[in-house]
């Protein structure tokens, strides 16, 4: 049991010993979120407020504190003091290290996992890339953010479903397949892959400017595919055979995966079991020649409200479905497929109004889980100070991004340390998790500004900063190894810099419950990020390996345990932990 944990049951208990016919006291389960850190240490380890209990007491905070406190007797917590309505907690801390330590130890690197999730299913719709276009860093957080969560859920007991709802229908394969027809060959478009595909794309468009009858011709091409044409398809398909294996060769290095690439065209025979509930539900209405849900909402004295919203657009005038109709069928096909306890969209923020309308008409149609699909919205990616756009040609792909950085990384590490083995394969860990960790640094509202001096450097707060306090760990336990230790004496870790990072420690498992809550991977990176550096300042004030072997023996075992939060973190957070760097 970790120590908020146990806080929590202790204060439960004493309420009760004090009050043992009262009705409506906490239970501890209730108490355990109410505890916090105070800002101030000399406030107490944990603090916990006591207003609640007020109502069933019938009595002042500051009495009920002050009579919890007098009854208080458990040697975990060395002191309960009663300040106003607040309980202040002071911890044993010697016990503290002991319990933390332990805890942590014995869960290795499940430590902070739990069965929470039993029984729950979480999908998680990420990455979902567009076909023919290359993968570029515009599609890196929603990819980043989407494995996290995954991995947080998993950790947590969810069944978790990734799926990646690839943006594979639409006229522009149309144009693609008459673009090839008339300049590409197969040898090309084998040869240069994907490049080819969008060089043909880019032609199509600079022709369709002289020649209008070329869009006829596309929509044309469009046609057939919708029609089952076999040439039409076999093209469509090799086009996608030809994106996927691309993004393939991405996936791997960041080892990202998913369960499902059920993407738009999968949903093109179940959008008239869309329509049609649509129609019977009696929520269709014709909007110049469009059939669309009314979305507006009035209040009692028929006035627009503030929720009003565009209406949502089901079939365009020439009965072509639309992205809102494509989800549509999605979330239902999910909701019956998986059964989902909730469905996350990880999707930029752009396109907070699309999610916002087809949730409402989900909503509209009578199905109550529409209040479990969540858009799970980013901010925007640029690249050294520059916003990137395709129209501009400013593009950074992400293949190109990662070699680099997996390039720059390896120039750093023959600086460092040349006679490191498998430097390749270090490098690898080091550039990837670099691009990582400062793609989920920050909340993921927030946008991002890419810039290689920040994101690689050793010092700063950055994934090469926290893989290499995990190096140091390893590189402690390793010289520990030869040394043989007896049982730890936990006096050793009693003093102010220990503490800090045992607590830190303490509150991982908290902090892995609440990212998921908050669908913020950040929690974590941000949270080995302060145990790498609480173990970075105990490093430089208290030497590991000297002095009293039981004494090292502890220091040693606060030493294995950040080493298991640490890698454990960034696991959660799609990252790899090298030994030696
Ligand atoms: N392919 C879309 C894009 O790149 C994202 C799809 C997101 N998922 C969804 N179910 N709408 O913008």
């Amino acid at each position: 049991m970790d120590m908020m944990t146990q806080i929590a049951s202790l204060a439960a208990d004493a309420m009760h010993d004090t009050w043992p016919d009262a009705q409506g006291l906490l239970t501890a389960e209730e108490i355990r979120p109410l505890l916090a850190v105070p800002p101030d240490p000399a406030l107490g380890d944990y603090a916990l407020p006591v207003f609640r209990l007020a109502k069933a007491l019938r009595m002042g905070p500051p009495m009920i504190a002050k009579a919890v406190a007098e009854n208080w007797k458990h040697e975990d917590v060395a002191r309960v003091e009663a300040v106003n309505g607040y309980l202040n907690f002071f911890l044993n801390r010697v016990h503290f290290a002991e319990e933390t330590v332990e805890a942590v130890l014995s869960a290795g690197e499940k430590y902070g996992a739990s069965d929470l999730g039993k029984g729950k299913t979480v999908c998680l719709d990420y990455s979902s890339i567009n076909i023919a276009k290359r993968f570029h860093i515009g599609h890196l957080s929603t990819t980043m953010i989407g494995h996290s969560l995954r991995r947080i859920y998993d950790h947590l007991g969810y069944t978790t479903v990734g799926i990646n709802h690839l943006g594979d229908w639409g006229t522009q394969f149309g144009k693609m397949i008459c673009a090839y027809k008339k300049w590409g060959s197969e040898e090309a478009v084998e040869k240069g892959g994907i490049d080819e595909l969008v060089r043909l794309y880019v032609k199509f468009h600079e022709e369709a400017e002289k020649d209008k009858s070329l869009e006829d011709e596309g929509r044309a091409w469009f046609k057939k595919i919708e029609d089952g044409d076999e040439e039409a398809l076999r093209l469509w398909n090799w086009f996608k055979t030809l994106t996927l294996r691309d993004a393939e060769r991405v996936y791997k290095l960041l080892g990202v995966t998913f369960d499902s690439y059920a993407g738009e065209s999968f949903y093109n025979d179940k959008m008239d079991r869309v329509v049609n509930e649509l129609k019977e539900k009696g929520l269709l209405t014709i909007s110049e020649g469009a059939s669309v849900v009314d979305l507006t909402e009035k209040d009692a004295n028929g006035k627009e409200t503030k929720n009003s919203m565009p209406p949502c657009i089901i079939l365009r005038s020439d009965g072509a479905t639309l992205y809102a109709t494509r989800d549509l069928a999605a979330a239902i096909y999910r909701q019956d497929t998986y059964h989902f306890d909730k469905c996350l969209y990880v999707v930029a923020y752009q396109q907070d109004l699309h999610f916002r309308q087809f949730f409402k008409v989900l909503e509209k149609m009578g199905y109550d889980w529409a209040k479990n699909c969540v858009h799970v919205a980013f901010g925007m990616i640029s690249y050294e100070g520059q916003a990137l756009s395709t129209r501009k040609g400013h593009v950074v792909y992400l293949d190109d991004l990662l070699t680099q950085a997996q390039e720059k990384a390896l120039e750093i590490i023959n600086e460092k340390s040349p006679d490191l083995p498998n430097k390749e394969d270090v490098a690898r860990q080091v550039g990837i998790g670099a691009v990582v960790y400062a793609d989920l640094s920050n909340n993921r509202i927030k946008d991002i500004d890419f810039r290689w001096d920040r994101v690689l450097n050793f010092d700063g707060e950055t994934g090469p900063y926290v893989q290499y306090t995990h190096v140091r760990c390893c590189s402690v336990l390793r010289k520990a190894e030869d040394l043989a230790l007896p049982a730890p004496d936990w006096n050793a870790l009693a003093d102010d810099e220990a503490q800090a990072c045992l607590r830190l420690m303490g509150r991982f498992p908290d902090v892995i419950r609440e990212a998921a809550e908050k669908y913020e991977p950040s929690m974590i990176t941000r949270a080995v990020t302060d145990i790498a550096q609480s173990y970075n300042k105990f490093y430089y004030e208290h030497r590991i390996l000297d002095g009293d072997p039981a004494a090292m023996a502890a220091r040693v075992a606060l030493t294995k345990a950040v080493r298991n939060v640490i890698k454990t973190g960034l696991y959660l957070i799609g990252m790899e932990a090298p030994e030696r760097m």
